[in-house]
């Protein structure tokens, strides 16, 4: 079989990490001699936008809709406003393929050093499900609303929390804890704050709960979860969350772990209907870009997350393996305390991979 994949490279680190995974992956179908990929480059992110003064073709989303996946490495630079970047590129993407379901995995690897680790023995294996589609960032809202000129201006940010979306991020997120070691969804609001998204939200998760009487569940407001996710990590395990803060907790999830460099991420449109894509959870990383030391690991576990989707989960578990041998021989890129280069992990992963 050959699995057509879309591969955005876009910004910064982006450029370096996806050419890294796409080794990896293409080292594991090598291997399996039962299938393989077939990659088209698309050149689109800030330098595309310096050229034609967008983001992406106004036809990008047709081109990319007949893909069986997408593979993407990070978008912003500094040439571009942030904001326009970031929803000329991935939340177009996101928006209209409906990938309403985001899994962000965090987990502890072999030889990395997590500021947990030295306080206490802990475990880390959680899943972040972020509600992908509405939310803080539906898009809603406008500037300038007083009309009274400089000094007064008003702007609006509208979150959208719909009956629907949240019920299938619920069940989304009980499905899967379903399938996990410890059968528990966390549920994060502050819906004590504020009381009509996010008190919808709670009743909808109190209500999707009684169908899954055999996962445990909790409510938590998003400031105790930080601190539960530094304090108590052992009770963790599906975590599902805003758009917004699930957002903020995969990037304290991954710092935990290690390294924002290590943090995978899965864009899902559950119903098929739309291709899925499959990013890590960092940025494009200006303060390194180019000097070919960004850890490739989030990028290749976003890979192992795209074979899971294809169905190739024992596959993406030899992807997760050989990264664990990795780190656990020593060659770990900086952020993680080593000194080698993106490419030194690459082809150690690649090794791993082939001996084992
Ligand atoms: P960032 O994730 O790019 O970087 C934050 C810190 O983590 C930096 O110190 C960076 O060096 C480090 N880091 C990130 N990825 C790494 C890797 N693979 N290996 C080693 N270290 C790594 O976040 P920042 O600096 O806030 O944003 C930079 C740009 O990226 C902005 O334009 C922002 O809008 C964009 N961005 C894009 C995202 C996406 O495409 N999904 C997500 C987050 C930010
Ligand atoms: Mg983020």
């Amino acid at each position: 079989h050959t699995y057509r994949v879309a591969v955005i490279p876009a910004d910064g680190v982006g450029k370096e990490v996806v050419a890294a995974g796409c080794r990896v992956l293409d080292a594991v179908a090598e291997q399996s001699r039962t299938f393989r990929f077939e990659w088209t480059e698309f050149p689109w992110g800030s330098d595309y936008y310096a050229k034609h003064g967008r983001m992406m073709p106004e036809d990008g989303l047709e081109t990319l809709r007949g893909y069986d996946a997408i593979y993407f490495g990070a978008v912003g630079w500094e040439t571009v406003p942030d904001h326009v970047s970031l929803w000329g590129l991935r939340l177009n993407i996101t928006q209209n393929f409906d990938q309403w379901a985001n899994v962000r995995p965090v987990t502890f690897l072999p030889g990395v050093t997590s500021p947990l680790r030295k306080a206490a023995e802990v475990e880390l294996d959680w899943v972040v499900v972020r509600e992908n589609s509405e939310g803080e960032y539906a898009g809603l809202g406008g500037r300038n609303l007083s009309g009274r000129g400089p000094g007064n201006e008003v702007a609006l940010q509208t979150a959208l929390f719909t009956e629907k979306g949240c019920e299938r991020i619920m069940r989304f997120a009980f499905d899967l804890a379903r399938k996990r070691r410890v059968k528990k969804v966390s549920s994060v609001t502050k819906s004590n704050a504020q009381q009509y998204g996010m008190v919808l939200w709670d009743e909808v998760f109190a209500r999707v709960a009684q169908d899954y009487p055999d996962v445990a569940t909790e409510s938590v407001l998003v400031d105790a979860m930080s601190a539960k996710f530094v304090l108590h990590p052992e009770d963790l395990s599906v975590v599902v969350a805003s758009n917004l803060n699930a957002d903020i907790l995969s990037d304290l999830g991954s710092a935990l772990a290690g390294s924002l460099g290590l943090a995978s991420s899965a864009n899902l449109n559950p119903d098929g209907r739309f291709p899925s894509m499959f990013e890590p959870v960092h940025g494009s990383a200006p303060d390194i870009a180019g000097l070919g030391v960004a850890n490739p690991i989030g990028q290749i576990s976003s890979g192992a997350l795209m074979l899971e989707h294809f169905g190739l989960a024992a596959e993406a578990a030899r992807v997760e393996a050989a990264v664990r041998g990795a780190t656990a021989a020593g060659v770990r890129t900086r952020d993680i305390g080593g000194n080698a280069t993106t490419d030194e992990v690459t082809t150690a992963v690649v090794e791993a991979l082939q001996r084992a």
